[in-house]
């Protein structure tokens, strides 16, 4: 997918991912170290798309939600919590030294806040998803440019990020879908 920052997008995920990541993957990874840091901001992203779509699933009211935007809602909080999971299953193998999660999380905290617009939840989703597939694409970009030997199996690394990146990839075309079947 050609990907471009197509539309303002306000969502706090994005806003998140695109000041914490322009910082750190627009070079090549060079270490377990940096490695482990940008696994874990995006184990925050994931996160953040989780409980906003749990708080958008919250706060609407019930005629407000139709079943395909409740089934989607449910769906994006799963896989987020699973993509966070895969994430640290691979934090956890690096040899790095653990870096503050809570240091990473304060980065986003103010944002958990944020107060969502919810006359445009698919829109927030859309948003959500199209961050996280940029964020993995880049990360992948960055791993695939780097000369570092890490010390968790390459290609195991890049094959995992590549089927979550599949997955983002997936909720972008779902989402867009639902838009468009919307009058
Ligand atoms: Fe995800």
């Amino acid at each position: 997918m050609a990907y471009a920052y197509a539309r303002p997008c306000p969502s706090p995920a994005y806003v998140t991912a695109r000041e914490v990541a322009a910082v750190s993957l627009t070079h090549p990874v060079a270490s377990d170290h940096q490695l482990a840091r940008l696994l874990q901001i995006g184990m925050v992203l994931e996160e953040v798309v989780e409980a906003r779509a749990y708080k958008h699933h919250e706060t609407l009211a019930a005629d407000e939600l139709d079943a395909d935007i409740v089934e989607l809602l449910e769906e994006a909080a799963e896989e987020s919590e699973e993509h966070r999971k895969r994430l640290e299953e691979l934090v956890d193998e690096l040899e790095a030294d653990p870096v503050a999660y809570e240091e990473i999380e304060a980065l986003v905290a103010a944002r958990y806040e944020a107060e969502a617009d919810f006359d445009g939840v698919l829109y927030d989703q859309l948003c959500n998803e199209e961050t996280a597939y940029k964020f993995y694409d880049d990360l992948i970009g960055a791993i695939e440019s780097s000369e570092v030997t890490f010390s968790i199996d390459r290609e195991r690394l890049l094959t995992v990020l590549r089927e979550i990146r599949e997955e983002e990839k997936e909720g972008v075309e779902e989402v867009t879908r639902l838009m468009e079947d919307r009058p």
